[in-house]
């Protein structure tokens, strides 16, 4: 069982439900979460009969509890791979110790460059010639776990945050559920910053 822990659009979502259907991934998502509760997320895992829940974060009084009741959710779904897919939270060590090397995140960069919430327009006002998608294994520090698989995207003279971010979407679609396809097969594993890839 994946889950996917989305708080926006959920299109790399869509993408992965739509990969899971049609085995493209060898598992199913078992299991949405967001913390937005108008978060489109919610109806795209419905319609393809998913569980979705909308967890506040605002009920509980810590963010370890909040990641508790999270962590609760995933085992009584018998979640063996986290996807986050736009999800805006950082993950604490609470959350993140208990299912380490099984948290995947999708970035809009080329990681180590443009971390952060606006990576697509932080690469424009750099002047930057490429941007691209990092599919990384998620630790303690915000984008910087081992890097599982990356693409280019070349920027054009006449970009902009709009035009860009979907030729960016475009990959990550195709990118996202190739990663978790070689996760859930076994074929990766962690060597310190390094994730290599084992054939079998
Ligand atoms: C994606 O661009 C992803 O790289 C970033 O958040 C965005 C989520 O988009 N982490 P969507 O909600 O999947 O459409």
């Amino acid at each position: 069982m994946i889950a996917v822990f989305c708080s926006g659009q959920g299109t790399n979502l869509q993408a992965i439900l739509e990969a899971a259907r049609d085995k493209r991934v060898p598992a199913r998502v078992g299991l949405v979460i967001t913390d937005q509760a108008r978060a489109k997320a919610l109806q795209r895992a419905r319609r393809f009969g998913v569980e979705a829940h909308f967890v506040n974060p605002r009920q509980f009084p810590a963010k370890a509890d909040y990641e508790r009741a999270l962590i609760k959710l995933c085992q009584v779904n018998g979640v063996v791979l986290v996807c986050l897919a736009g999800f805006m939270r950082v993950l604490s060590p609470v959350f993140v110790s208990h299912f380490s090397g099984r948290i995947l995140n999708i970035h809009p960069a080329l990681l180590p460059a443009f971390p952060g919430a606006h990576a697509v327009r932080d690469a424009l006002a750099w002047g930057a010639k490429v941007a691209g998608v990092t599919v990384h294994f998620v630790d303690e520090k915000v984008d910087h776990g081992p890097i599982l698989l990356q693409e280019a995207v070349p920027i054009a003279s006449g970009d902009t945050e709009g035009s860009l971010f979907s030729r960016i979407h475009k990959v990550e679609h195709r990118l996202y559920p190739k990663a978790i396809r070689l996760v859930l097969e076994g074929k990766v594993r962690i060597r310190g910053r390094r994730v290599v890839f084992t054939g079998r």
